[in-house]
């Protein structure tokens, strides 16, 4: 499994906790494509990096980090076949696997603690997509796309 991540300046420790979290614990491979500095950087960039790079199968799945995952997450969004849910707790992080099959997400740096956004990767890493009546919906909104 190969996760891409991606970040902006406010982001870029909180980054690299999330980052190895996730390799000690599934060892998962991160691949990164935001700052790793701290000098201004526009968040859009590394949103669709990451995105192009699910959206093209280069990775299996997205996590994307600005200081309210709000921007990040907005412009992964825009990106055909990106279904990225921007959210601070791990019940709609479930629930978005579950019933929604998102592909990514965002959450905020300023606004989740490091301990809840690590149940909150738990949750959306480990949850299953259940597929069935929710498919319908699903592809209601890829048509959306066309
Ligand atoms: C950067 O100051 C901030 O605007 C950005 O990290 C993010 O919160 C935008 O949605």
């Amino acid at each position: 499994m190969k996760i891409g991540i991606g970040n902006d300046h406010v982001a870029v420790e909180y980054k690299e906790e999330i980052s190895k979290y996730i390799e000690e614990k599934y060892g998962y491979e991160i691949v990164n494509f935001g700052t790793d500095s701290t000098e201004r950087f526009n968040y859009p960039e590394s949103g669709k990096a990451v995105a192009d790079a699910v959206a093209g199968g280069t990775v299996d799945k997205g996590i994307v980090i600005c200081g309210t995952g709000v921007g990040i997450g907005i412009s992964a969004n825009k990106v055909k076949g990106i279904r990225c849910v921007i959210c601070s707790e791990p019940y709609s992080a479930r629930l978005s696997r579950q019933h929604n099959n998102t592909n990514m997400i965002a959450f905020g740096s300023r606004v989740v603690g490091l301990e809840l956004a690590k149940m909150i990767v738990d949750e959306w890493l480990t949850a299953e997509y259940e597929g069935g009546h929710h498919q319908v919906r699903v592809d209601m909104i890829s048509e959306m796309e066309k």
